[in-house]
């Protein structure tokens, strides 16, 4: 017998993630949790999302925002990524995974 989640952990997911969109400031990288997942969240300067894997795609280290020059860093051995997780630096050998969004971006 298979079963389905249920209906409101969707929706919860989705108001979570509004609201956590809502707080965002524009060129902003932070660290949130949707749907009990750590996400690198960055919201560029026309105020779109950019969900991305809070995980290194190098050895699995959690990344971090560093807001001096807008890149996320990973603390473990250097690697870094630009604000839409695009590798700028090894070791690393690929980007950081989109993420997908619940809801729609910010008006
Ligand atoms: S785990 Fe991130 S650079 Fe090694």
């Amino acid at each position: 017998m298979s079963s389905y989640p249920p209906l409101m952990a969707c929706d919860e997911s989705q108001v979570e993630e509004e609201v956590l969109w809502a707080a965002m400031k524009r060129e902003e990288g932070r660290i949130v949790m949707i749907a009990g997942q750590k996400t690198a969240a960055y919201c560029d300067e026309n105020g779109a999302i950019h969900p991305l894997s809070a995980v290194c795609p190098h050895a699995a280290c959690d990344i971090v925002w560093n807001s001096e020059v807008k890149t996320w860093d990973c603390p473990c051995h250097g690697a870094h990524f630009d604000p839409t997780g695009k590798l700028m630096r090894g070791p690393a050998m690929t980007d950081l995974q989109l993420k997908k969004r619940l809801t729609p971006p910010i008006p």
